[in-house]
């Protein structure tokens, strides 16, 4: 299996931005993340933003929640919540220029004195025990080579009773990261070793006193946005060869592409699905 160091991880977003900015309409919905398709949804920024508003409908956030968003990206989860309830919401990614790029966006939309962003590593944080209501992580939780060591740290930081909301993608079937070569292009490529089916994070949230409340496959109302991304990877081959011929492109910005056709064979072939998930830290 291959394993991701931190950097590796920071350099993988840090090398890709420009890639989200251009193909994932960063500017506009702020999320790193699939879209959860509804029946009125017409752009994939606005199915990107729903991910957000099913997620936290799920959650039953209020206004007095204190917000943990583990792997916050460029801060798109953060600012909606700040702005749709008027939550508190500290905002932690590895990597610096997603800080930055975080900070900024909030100060543009407004809620710079409700939304922070810092650089922390989710599995060992700065904050005290018992700290906020809610953790928020969509499609960072999968990227932790060992789960429950950020589950470990959501436990300590999150307060008794307190919500743990999870969007991801999760193993389908029973196949083994060595021998699956898609399953490697595609997580790889996005700088994860492997990921874990729900049965599979159930035990390990267990394992922490994390109960599972709901689990809701979404894997159909993500399609539209696979199939977007399969387009934008024949968009990105094109741009990324040409782009080579004249540049020293770094490993991830060579082979991110290759992750638009692989997590499209991968659905097709029945080996990931998609859920939304929220766990009680009980005591
Ligand atoms: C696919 S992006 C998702 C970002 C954001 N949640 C969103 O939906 O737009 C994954 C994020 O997880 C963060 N991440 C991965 N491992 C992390 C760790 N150990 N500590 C903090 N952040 C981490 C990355 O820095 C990145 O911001």
């Amino acid at each position: 299996m291959q394993t991701f160091t931190n950097q590796d991880i920071t350099d993988y977003y840090d090398h890709t931005e420009p890639h989200y900015r251009q193909w994932w309409k960063m500017e506009d919905s702020m999320g790193l993340h699939y879209g959860v398709w509804g029946p009125t949804t017409k752009t994939l920024s606005e199915a990107i933003l729903n991910t957000n508003s099913r997620l936290a409908e799920m959650g039953k956030i209020s206004p007095s929640d204190k917000i943990l968003d583990a792997g916050c990206g460029v801060g798109g989860s953060s600012i909606f919540l700040a702005k749709k309830y008027g939550c508190r919401v500290a905002g932690i990614t590895l990597s610096e220029r997603q800080v930055r790029t975080a900070t900024s966006f909030s100060e543009k939309k407004g809620v710079a004195h409700l939304a922070s962003f810092a650089k922390q590593d989710y599995t060992n944080t700065h904050f005290p025990d018992n700290h906020f209501d809610v953790a928020w992580a969509i499609e960072s939780m999968q990227t932790a080579t060992d789960k429950s060591l950020f589950f470990k740290e959501i436990k300590r930081v999150l307060k008794p009773g307190g919500r743990l909301l999870i969007a991801d993608v999760f193993k389908k079937g029973d196949w083994k990261i060595a021998e699956t070569p898609v399953m490697q292009t595609m997580l790889n490529g996005w700088a994860m070793s492997d990921i874990l089916s729900i049965a599979q994070l159930e035990k390990t949230a267990e394992k922490h006193n994390f109960a599972l409340a709901q689990n809701r496959d979404v894997s159909l109302e993500i399609i539209p946005s696979i199939k977007q991304y399969y387009r934008f990877a024949w968009l990105g081959m094109i741009g990324t060869k040409w782009y080579n011929l004249f540049h020293d492109a770094t490993y991830f910005s060579k082979t991110h592409y290759k992750t638009g056709f692989a997590q499209y064979k991968g659905w097709k072939r029945g080996l990931w699905e998609y859920r939304l998930l929220s766990m009680v830290n009980d005591e």
